[in-house]
């Protein structure tokens, strides 16, 4: 495999300021799903790029342990950075606990079970505070408690079709996959797709749920585009995401609900909730 200093092209869709194109600090797929499902749930965000959705899930959903990988190491590295920006720009704990924003409390009303502690509100400092004066210390897990965000998230470097995490054996209760299906099939072809959705039910816990955001079949196109190997193994593939129901039904998984389409433009995709059963 090419190790990331050799990419030249974003062949496995690593792309750098994905988030300038995608933007929002509320992810709208994140939006779409019932406000309950990472509420005190260990979760792995697979292709987190510079974990924009990573931080979201820990900060804002209640989760009780995220994990965010991603094959490109210079990507974790800015994802680190990004845990600290978010943490810098959060509502200090005792103005939430004083005053529990509307958000937190219409989310918690809306979820059927409580989030774990009262949610700060994000982006409660602008942007500039941390340009100006720099990111805020991140205190001790002990004072904040482990499970609290940032502590409750950490990212790894690893290409999670092949190589497995430390925290993968504990398991996890949600695993989300945006927008990375297409880049793992053009890579890897039919067979590591497969592999990769065994690993996903591997995984998860009993009950545990697998979130996709597949990217339809006429996108190939355009990316095969990028490199002759992507090319090449395009022209092999049987496999097609309209499948990907079949296939993972096969493994184990529960018919999916869909939870409609999102996003803008080329990133129109739908997002799609399976259950391990
Ligand atoms: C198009 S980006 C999507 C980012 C993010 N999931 C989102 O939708 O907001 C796809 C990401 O998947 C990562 N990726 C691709 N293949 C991977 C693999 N085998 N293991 C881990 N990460 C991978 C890429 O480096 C890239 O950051």
């Amino acid at each position: 495999m090419a190790t990331p200093s050799t990419w030249t092209v974003p062949i496995h869709g690593n792309y750098h300021g994905y988030y300038s194109k995608r933007p929002s600090v509320r992810d709208p797929r994140l939006a779409l799903l019932p406000p309950s499902i990472f509420a005190a749930a260990r979760v792995l965000d697979v292709g987190c790029n510079e974990g924009w959705v990573t931080c979201e899930i820990a900060q804002s959903w209640g989760a009780h342990k995220v994990v965010g990988v991603d094959i490109d190491d210079s990507l974790i590295r800015s994802a680190w950075r990004r845990r600290r920006t978010v943490w810098s720009l959060q509502e200090p704990r005792e103005k939430a606990q004083a005053a529990p924003s509307t958000d937190s409390r219409k989310r918690r009303r809306e979820s059927s079970e409580i989030l774990p502690s009262i949610q700060p509100k994000p982006e409660y400092f602008p942007m500039s505070c941390e340009h100006e004066f720099g990111s805020l210390p991140i205190p001790p897990s002990d004072i904040r408690g482990r499970h609290s965000f940032p502590h409750n998230l950490s990212f790894r470097t690893a290409d999670w079709t092949s190589t497995d995490i430390p925290e993968d054996a504990e398991r996890y209760n949600v695993v989300v996959a945006f927008s990375i299906s297409k880049w793992i099939h053009l890579n890897g072809g039919d067979e590591t797709l497969k592999l990769f959705f065994q690993r996903v039910y591997d995984v998860l816990e009993p009950g545990g749920r697998f979130v996709l955001e597949p990217q339809a079949w006429e996108t190939y196109a355009k990316a095969k585009r990028m490199d002759e190997r992507l090319k090449a193994n395009a022209k092999k593939l049987q496999i097609r995401p309209d499948d990907f129901g079949t296939i993972l039904s096969e493994i184990g998984f529960g018919p999916p609900q869909h939870f409609g389409i999102t996003g803008e433009g080329g990133f129109r995709r739908p997002v799609d909730l399976y259950t391990k059963v």
